[in-house]
């Protein structure tokens, strides 16, 4: 089982290099071992959790019992050091489970691999394996290694200029995913100064057009009918090859892959959010009128500080301009509270922004400072008590705004993408409307993968609640409480 601790045109032809995966079905599951995958951080790191489950298939079963597995991979996330931590606690419950059987391989693999390397083994003697976000895709080779020549504990950082995605054809490990990602690039160029993704993730490297339309048609063809394509900042798609289309090119060739009833995308960074890209968003149907927009701060002093390339004004006016083209969209963005020297001043220019902005959903951090970047040094840090007292203030001035966003909705008819029973309450189901609120109803499981007409309910400030015209209004029956997050 996959933990999560806590998705053409002629001249796009895949590059066949890369086909490095093909499934066997002669293997009986009797044969295989077992593999527990728990996953922290980004969609970036679920979908790299699902390669390592396809590529390891013809050896091992995924389970949900790390106690009976033969192989644990624990995939990281170093964003913040309470990522960082996290891991490190489940790891060592992990050792434990090794004591008594010590048989059991335990590897750490993704960002914190990668970030911390041999110094890993020092810290926790009883690791097998560490393995940087880009090594994974040769686990079979190295698993095949360490068992014929006891090389193990190994690491395998290499963080390598050429490296290209490879395009895995197998099954995906869950049964009848709805939506799906579809990684379009790796790592990133830009040094936003309190991040550690390009230290960890590498230069930003995008995946040849041809193989991305393979993926789709791939997952597809096993059911999916929803896409995300991701990337730390898919605008700057295809920037360096001058061969690949842009990234509104992609979108189109995308959506254009027969059978794709819905298409998102992130991470978007601001500077890079052209007007092609935008009218997209008017232009191809597939493409949901949802954009997370990270604006990270209101002040323009602290942008500047951040390294972002966008002053406040300038976020405003793309905002403008895109409600101009799109005025369904909806928007939803991230922000860091207590930035090396944020003033009062600072503070309340980003909560002025979310009050022009009017944004569905924030995702807000407070400042975390992580090894290698350059705000970690900046010498004005926050004390944690201001950060705390931001962080408190922040969502409560957003609860407002999303509440009073999603109470426009009450009463509306939307159209939602069904995904499966609802987490919260197996009896009900789940879905998504174009705009991504996550909205919960009374229906049959049967629906999943179907595109409904709901009629919204009741607004709460993460989600929604709905029901299929002509069936009984729950809140007729006395309903008090949802759950979900937005996303
Ligand atoms: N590539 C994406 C996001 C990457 S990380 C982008 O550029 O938008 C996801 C979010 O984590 C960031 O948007 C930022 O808000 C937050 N983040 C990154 N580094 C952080 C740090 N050192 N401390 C706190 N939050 C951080
Ligand atoms: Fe990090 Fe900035 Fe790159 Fe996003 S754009 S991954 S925040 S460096
Ligand atoms: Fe975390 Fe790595 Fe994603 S640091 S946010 S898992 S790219």
């Amino acid at each position: 089982m996959l933990d999560s601790h806590r998705s053409c045109p002629d001249g796009l032809k895949s590059t066949m290099k890369n086909l490095i995966f093909d499934r066997s079905d002669d293997v009986s599951t009797a044969d295989l071992k077992k593999l527990y995958i728990a996953t922290f951080g980004c969609q970036m790191n679920d979908y790299d959790s699902q390669r390592m489950a396809q590529i390891l298939r013809n050896r091992y079963v995924l389970t949900s019992r790390p106690e009976e597995a033969d192989l644990v991979l624990v995939n990281t996330c170093a964003i913040r050091e309470k990522a960082e931590n996290k891991a490190y606690s489940l790891l060592g419950r992990f050792r434990k489970l090794k004591k008594l059987r010590p048989e059991m391989v335990i590897g750490i693999t993704g960002c914190v691999a990668q970030l911390e390397g041999g110094r890993l083994l020092h810290r926790m003697p009883f690791l097998d394996l560490v393995i940087g976000p880009l090594e994974i895709y040769r686990l079979p080779e190295i698993l095949e290694d360490g068992r014929a020549a006891e090389k193990w504990p190994s690491v395998h950082t290499e963080l390598d200029r050429d490296f290209s995605i490879p395009l895995v054809r197998a099954p995906l490990p869950e049964n009848n995913p709805v939506r799906t990602f579809v990684t379009i690039m790796q790592g990133c160029d830009n040094f936003c100064t309190y991040c550690v993704v390009p230290n960890v993730r590498g230069r930003e490297i995008s995946r040849p057009p041809g193989d991305i339309v393979a993926e789709v048609e791939h997952v597809l063809a096993q059911g999916v009918r929803e896409v995300i394509l991701l990337g730390q900042n898919v605008n700057s798609y295809g920037k360096k090859n001058r061969d690949y289309p842009c990234f509104s090119g992609l979108l189109r060739a995308v959506a254009g892959v027969p059978g794709l009833e819905r298409l998102r995308f992130t991470t978007s960074h601001p500077r890079d959010l052209t007007s092609d890209i935008m009218k997209c968003f008017r232009e191809v149907p597939q493409l949901c009128e949802h954009l997370h927009l990270p604006v990270q701060s209101g002040s323009t002093g602290i942008l500047k500080r951040m390294n972002r390339h966008y002053t406040r004004d300038q976020y405003l006016s793309t905002v403008d301009r895109l409600k101009s083209i799109c005025p369904e969209i909806v928007l939803t963005t991230d922000l860091i509270v207590g930035f090396p020297g944020e003033t009062d001043s600072d503070f309340l220019d980003t909560l002025s922004l979310l009050e022009t902005v009017e944004f569905e959903q924030i995702f807000p951090f407070k400042y975390s400072p992580r090894p290698g970047t350059r705000a970690a040094s900046f010498e004005d840090q926050v004390p944690l008590h201001v950060q705390n007292e931001r962080f408190e203030e922040v969502l409560r001035v957003q609860n407002e705004i999303g509440m009073r966003r999603h109470k426009v909705l009450e009463g509306r008819k939307q159209e939602v993408l069904i995904e499966g029973p609802s987490r919260g309450d197996r009896s009900e189901i789940t879905g998504r409307t174009r705009g991504n609120h996550v909205i919960n109803l009374p229906g049959p499981a049967e629906l999943a993968g179907e595109v409904v007409t709901v009629e919204i309910e009741r607004a709460c400030c993460h989600s929604l609640r709905g029901r299929l015209p002509g069936s009984v209004s729950l809140q007729d029956e006395g309903f008090t409480s949802v759950t979900n997050e937005l996303y």
